[in-house]
Protein backbone atom coordinates (compact mmCIF):
# COMPACT_ATOMS: atom_id res chain seq x y z
CA UNK A 1 0.00 0.00 0.00
CA UNK A 2 1.18 3.49 -0.48
CA UNK A 3 1.56 5.86 2.41
CA UNK A 4 -1.40 7.26 4.13
CA UNK A 5 -1.86 10.75 5.48
CA UNK A 6 -3.45 10.32 8.76
CA UNK A 7 -4.70 14.20 10.40
CA UNK A 8 -5.61 14.54 13.74
CA UNK A 9 -7.96 17.68 14.35
CA UNK A 10 -9.97 19.42 17.54
CA UNK A 11 -10.40 21.90 19.83
CA UNK A 12 -7.17 23.13 22.23
CA UNK A 13 -6.36 20.01 24.92
CA UNK A 14 -8.19 17.25 23.29
CA UNK A 15 -5.48 15.09 23.60
CA UNK A 16 -4.70 15.28 20.42
CA UNK A 17 -0.78 15.04 20.73
CA UNK A 18 -0.47 12.23 23.16
CA UNK A 19 -2.52 10.21 21.01
CA UNK A 20 -1.07 11.12 17.83
CA UNK A 21 2.40 9.53 19.31
CA UNK A 22 0.24 6.68 20.95
CA UNK A 23 -1.10 5.97 17.18
CA UNK A 24 2.63 6.14 15.46
CA UNK A 25 4.09 3.40 17.91
CA UNK A 26 0.84 1.26 17.48
CA UNK A 27 1.71 1.33 13.60
CA UNK A 28 5.53 1.21 14.02
CA UNK A 29 4.71 -1.83 16.00
CA UNK A 30 3.24 -3.72 12.95
CA UNK A 31 5.88 -2.65 10.95
CA UNK A 32 4.72 1.16 9.32
CA UNK A 33 7.73 3.40 8.63
CA UNK A 34 5.37 6.35 10.77
CA UNK A 35 6.44 10.32 10.05
CA UNK A 36 4.88 11.94 13.10
CA UNK A 37 4.48 15.96 12.51
CA UNK A 38 2.16 18.89 13.25
CA UNK A 39 0.85 22.38 12.02
CA UNK A 40 1.59 24.81 11.94
CA UNK A 41 5.35 23.52 11.45
CA UNK A 42 6.87 20.24 10.51
CA UNK A 43 9.72 21.90 8.41
CA UNK A 44 12.01 24.32 9.09
CA UNK A 45 10.56 27.32 7.24
CA UNK A 46 6.90 25.97 8.95
CA UNK A 47 8.08 26.51 12.09
CA UNK A 48 9.22 29.77 11.56
CA UNK A 49 6.14 30.82 10.50
CA UNK A 50 4.40 28.97 13.55
CA UNK A 51 6.18 31.39 15.71
CA UNK A 52 4.93 34.07 13.99
CA UNK A 53 1.19 32.85 13.72
CA UNK A 54 1.36 31.95 17.29
CA UNK A 55 2.85 34.67 19.46
CA UNK A 56 1.25 38.06 20.63
CA UNK A 57 -1.77 39.50 20.94
CA UNK A 58 -5.14 37.71 19.55
CA UNK A 59 -5.47 40.49 17.16
CA UNK A 60 -1.82 40.53 15.63
CA UNK A 61 -3.36 39.28 12.30
CA UNK A 62 -6.08 39.82 10.26
CA UNK A 63 -8.25 36.77 9.22
CA UNK A 64 -6.87 36.68 5.41
CA UNK A 65 -3.26 37.42 6.82
CA UNK A 66 -3.77 34.97 9.10
CA UNK A 67 -4.92 32.06 6.64
CA UNK A 68 -1.89 32.94 4.25
CA UNK A 69 0.35 32.21 6.82
CA UNK A 70 -1.44 28.85 7.77
CA UNK A 71 -1.27 27.76 4.04
CA UNK A 72 2.28 29.28 3.46
CA UNK A 73 3.60 27.10 6.41
CA UNK A 74 1.65 23.94 5.19
CA UNK A 75 2.92 23.88 1.05
CA UNK A 76 6.23 24.17 2.80
CA UNK A 77 5.36 21.12 4.85
CA UNK A 78 3.15 19.10 2.44
CA UNK A 79 6.31 19.77 -0.43
CA UNK A 80 9.49 19.34 1.52
CA UNK A 81 7.93 16.28 3.88
CA UNK A 82 4.58 14.89 3.71
CA UNK A 83 4.85 14.26 0.03
CA UNK A 84 8.29 12.39 -0.10
CA UNK A 85 7.22 10.50 2.65
CA UNK A 86 3.93 9.29 1.40
CA UNK A 87 6.03 8.35 -2.23
CA UNK A 88 7.98 6.21 -0.74
CA UNK A 89 5.22 4.22 1.49
CA UNK A 90 5.51 5.97 4.42
CA UNK A 91 2.47 7.08 6.75
CA UNK A 92 2.32 10.03 8.52
CA UNK A 93 0.44 11.69 11.05
CA UNK A 94 -0.27 15.39 11.62
CA UNK A 95 -1.27 16.76 14.64
CA UNK A 96 -3.53 19.46 12.56
CA UNK A 97 -3.60 19.77 9.30
CA UNK A 98 -6.00 22.02 6.70
CA UNK A 99 -9.34 21.09 8.83
CA UNK A 100 -8.23 23.18 11.31
CA UNK A 101 -7.77 26.35 8.97
CA UNK A 102 -11.54 25.53 8.01
CA UNK A 103 -12.63 25.82 11.72
CA UNK A 104 -10.15 28.57 12.96
CA UNK A 105 -9.76 30.93 9.95
CA UNK A 106 -13.03 29.77 8.05
CA UNK A 107 -15.77 29.22 11.13
CA UNK A 108 -14.36 31.01 13.90
CA UNK A 109 -12.56 33.99 12.48
CA UNK A 110 -15.05 34.74 10.35
CA UNK A 111 -13.53 34.65 7.29
CA UNK A 112 -16.06 32.13 5.67
CA UNK A 113 -15.94 28.71 4.88
CA UNK A 114 -15.90 29.03 0.61
CA UNK A 115 -12.68 31.61 1.16
CA UNK A 116 -10.73 29.36 2.80
CA UNK A 117 -12.01 26.48 0.95
CA UNK A 118 -10.78 28.86 -1.83
CA UNK A 119 -6.99 29.35 -1.12
CA UNK A 120 -7.05 25.45 -0.28
CA UNK A 121 -7.56 24.42 -3.88
CA UNK A 122 -5.43 26.84 -5.58
CA UNK A 123 -2.58 25.92 -3.17
CA UNK A 124 -3.02 22.05 -2.68
CA UNK A 125 -4.33 21.34 -5.96
CA UNK A 126 -6.64 18.39 -4.54
CA UNK A 127 -3.94 17.33 -2.20
CA UNK A 128 -5.85 15.80 0.74
CA UNK A 129 -6.03 13.86 3.70
CA UNK A 130 -6.91 10.32 3.55
CA UNK A 131 -8.55 10.25 6.82
CA UNK A 132 -9.10 12.42 9.40
CA UNK A 133 -9.82 12.39 13.32
CA UNK A 134 -11.51 14.68 14.97
CA UNK A 135 -11.39 14.99 18.70
CA UNK A 136 -14.39 15.49 20.25
CA UNK A 137 -15.30 16.75 24.53
CA UNK A 138 -16.28 18.96 26.59
CA UNK A 139 -15.08 22.69 25.79
CA UNK A 140 -15.21 23.67 29.63
CA UNK A 141 -13.04 20.22 30.10
CA UNK A 142 -11.02 21.12 27.09
CA UNK A 143 -9.64 24.69 28.45
CA UNK A 144 -9.29 23.49 32.22
CA UNK A 145 -6.91 21.23 30.32
CA UNK A 146 -4.64 23.71 28.67
CA UNK A 147 -4.79 26.10 31.47
CA UNK A 148 -3.42 23.01 33.86
CA UNK A 149 -1.04 22.02 31.20
CA UNK A 150 0.58 26.02 30.54
CA UNK A 151 0.96 25.82 34.19
CA UNK A 152 2.53 23.26 35.44
CA UNK A 153 4.92 23.66 32.33
CA UNK A 154 5.24 27.10 33.06
CA UNK A 155 4.10 28.05 29.32
CA UNK A 156 2.92 31.21 27.85
CA UNK A 157 -0.68 30.57 26.10
CA UNK A 158 -0.59 30.64 22.61
CA UNK A 159 -2.79 33.29 20.91
CA UNK A 160 -5.46 30.81 20.30
CA UNK A 161 -5.80 29.37 23.95
CA UNK A 162 -6.43 33.26 25.22
CA UNK A 163 -9.33 33.94 22.31
CA UNK A 164 -12.33 32.98 25.04
CA UNK A 165 -14.93 30.72 25.37
CA UNK A 166 -17.34 31.20 22.56
CA UNK A 167 -14.64 31.28 20.40
CA UNK A 168 -13.83 27.68 21.20
CA UNK A 169 -17.38 26.61 21.86
CA UNK A 170 -17.55 28.00 17.61
CA UNK A 171 -14.46 25.65 17.02
CA UNK A 172 -16.02 22.83 18.42
CA UNK A 173 -19.30 23.32 15.96
CA UNK A 174 -16.76 23.67 13.06
CA UNK A 175 -15.42 20.52 13.72
CA UNK A 176 -18.37 18.35 13.95
CA UNK A 177 -19.83 20.46 10.62
CA UNK A 178 -16.69 19.65 9.08
CA UNK A 179 -17.07 15.74 9.90
CA UNK A 180 -21.04 15.89 8.60
CA UNK A 181 -19.94 17.48 5.45
CA UNK A 182 -17.21 14.74 4.48
CA UNK A 183 -17.81 11.76 6.79
CA UNK A 184 -15.99 9.45 4.50
CA UNK A 185 -12.60 11.01 5.55
CA UNK A 186 -13.72 12.59 8.79
CA UNK A 187 -14.38 10.19 11.61
CA UNK A 188 -15.66 12.47 15.20
CA UNK A 189 -13.74 10.65 18.73
CA UNK A 190 -15.04 10.85 21.52
CA UNK A 191 -11.44 12.60 22.93
CA UNK A 192 -13.12 12.51 27.00
CA UNK A 193 -11.86 9.62 28.86
CA UNK A 194 -8.51 7.67 29.90
CA UNK A 195 -5.76 7.65 27.67
CA UNK A 196 -6.28 3.92 26.99
CA UNK A 197 -9.79 4.14 25.94
CA UNK A 198 -9.36 7.30 23.69
CA UNK A 199 -6.17 5.33 21.97
CA UNK A 200 -8.89 2.08 21.77
CA UNK A 201 -11.14 4.12 19.86
CA UNK A 202 -8.67 5.46 17.70
CA UNK A 203 -7.70 1.70 16.73
CA UNK A 204 -11.71 1.14 15.39
CA UNK A 205 -11.40 3.82 13.42
CA UNK A 206 -8.40 2.80 12.10
CA UNK A 207 -9.31 -0.22 10.85
CA UNK A 208 -12.94 0.42 9.84
CA UNK A 209 -10.83 2.55 7.48
CA UNK A 210 -8.14 -0.01 6.58
CA UNK A 211 -9.54 -3.24 7.67
CA UNK A 212 -6.12 -5.07 6.85
CA UNK A 213 -5.21 -3.83 10.61
CA UNK A 214 -8.24 -5.71 12.27
CA UNK A 215 -7.09 -7.90 15.03
CA UNK A 216 -3.23 -6.70 14.80
CA UNK A 217 -3.47 -2.90 16.09
CA UNK A 218 -5.56 -4.20 19.18
CA UNK A 219 -8.62 -3.01 17.55
CA UNK A 220 -12.11 -4.38 16.53
P1 LIG B 1 -0.79 24.26 19.22
O1 LIG B 1 -0.06 24.77 20.42
O2 LIG B 1 -0.10 23.26 18.36
O3 LIG B 1 -2.22 23.79 19.67
P2 LIG B 1 -2.82 22.36 19.90
O4 LIG B 1 -1.94 21.68 20.91
O5 LIG B 1 -4.19 22.65 20.38
O6 LIG B 1 -2.80 21.69 18.53
O7 LIG B 1 -1.20 25.53 18.38
C1 LIG B 1 -1.74 25.47 17.14
C2 LIG B 1 -2.79 26.54 17.08
O8 LIG B 1 -2.90 27.01 15.73
C3 LIG B 1 -4.15 26.03 17.48
O9 LIG B 1 -4.73 26.95 18.36
C4 LIG B 1 -4.93 26.01 16.20
C5 LIG B 1 -4.26 27.02 15.33
N1 LIG B 1 -4.34 26.72 13.88
C6 LIG B 1 -5.11 27.52 13.05
O10 LIG B 1 -5.74 28.48 13.51
N2 LIG B 1 -5.18 27.24 11.73
C7 LIG B 1 -4.49 26.21 11.15
O11 LIG B 1 -4.56 25.98 9.93
C8 LIG B 1 -3.68 25.39 12.02
C9 LIG B 1 -2.90 24.24 11.47
C10 LIG B 1 -3.64 25.69 13.39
Amino acid sequence: MTGQLITFEGGEGAGKTTQAKMLADALEGVGVEVILTREPGGTFGAESIRKLVLEGTDDRWSGMTELLLMYAARIDHVEKLIKPALERGAWVISDRFSDSSLAYQGYARGMGVETVRSVHEVVMQGFNPDLTLVFDMDVYLSLKRVETRAFEQDEDLSRFDKAGQDFHVKIRDAFLDIAKTEPDRVKVIDADGSRGAVHARILNALTASYPEFAGKLGGA
